[in-house]
């Protein structure tokens, strides 16, 4: 099990982007019952071939990592969603995109934590490939979005220091002002 819900995140994020998305929504929902993430891209996609391998902790694409031979972050995603009493769903179209859905029990004493989303979710805006990542963020009483694109066009580029700590700050006061 990963040690907080942000990881699962950034795991299914990365996997949008190495199939090649432009356009990634991340929805992240936190209420005192669920917790519930959506990851939706315009990536490859699978085929249902593809998609049963996914799911099994010995498959990964040939070439894709270079010192590992096995993927991990769907059969995590499963056994963790399992154990906690949570739910995962996938929808994919070859050529149009994924749409990878899941919630954990929020009550259950094994769901990890959040963790921090702002700094994931900066980290992972600041990868090389061009992509749009748009985070929609709601609780019970709340909500707030901000894109890739957005930020980019507000401090110029996400690759200078200084510009990564506003946004990064940006989001954790987006945060710590959330109602829950
Ligand atoms: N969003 C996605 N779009 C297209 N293919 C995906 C996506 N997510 C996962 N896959 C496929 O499922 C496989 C397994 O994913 P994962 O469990 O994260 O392992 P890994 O990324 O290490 O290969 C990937 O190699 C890829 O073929
Ligand atoms: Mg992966």
């Amino acid at each position: 099990m990963h040690a907080c819900v942000c990881d699962y995140i950034t795991d299914l994020v990365q996997n949008s982007i190495e199939a090649q998305a432009s356009h990634i929504q991340l929805d992240v929902y936190t209420g005192p019952e669920v917790i519930r993430i959506r990851i939706s891209d315009n990536g490859k996609g699978m085929s249902n071939s593809t998609l049963s391998k996914a799911v099994d902790p010995f498959y990964s694409e040939a070439g894709k990592h270079d010192h590992r031979r096995v993927g991990l972050g769907l059969p995590l995603l499963y056994q963790t969603a399992e154990a906690v009493n949570g739910t995962v769903d996938i929808q994919s179209t070859p050529g149009k995109g994924t749409v990878i859905g899941f919630t954990f029990d929020a009550t259950h004493v094994d769901t990890p934590p959040l963790g921090d989303l702002a700094l994931t979710v900066i980290g992972l805006m600041t990868f090389s490939e061009q992509f749009n990542l748009e985070l929609n963020r709601e609780t019970q009483r709340d909500s707030y979005q901000i894109s890739r694109a957005e930020l980019v066009e507000t401090l110029g580029n996400l690759e200078e220091t200084t510009n990564l700590i506003l946004a990064k700050d940006f989001l954790k006061d987006q945060e710590q002002h959330l109602k829950q």
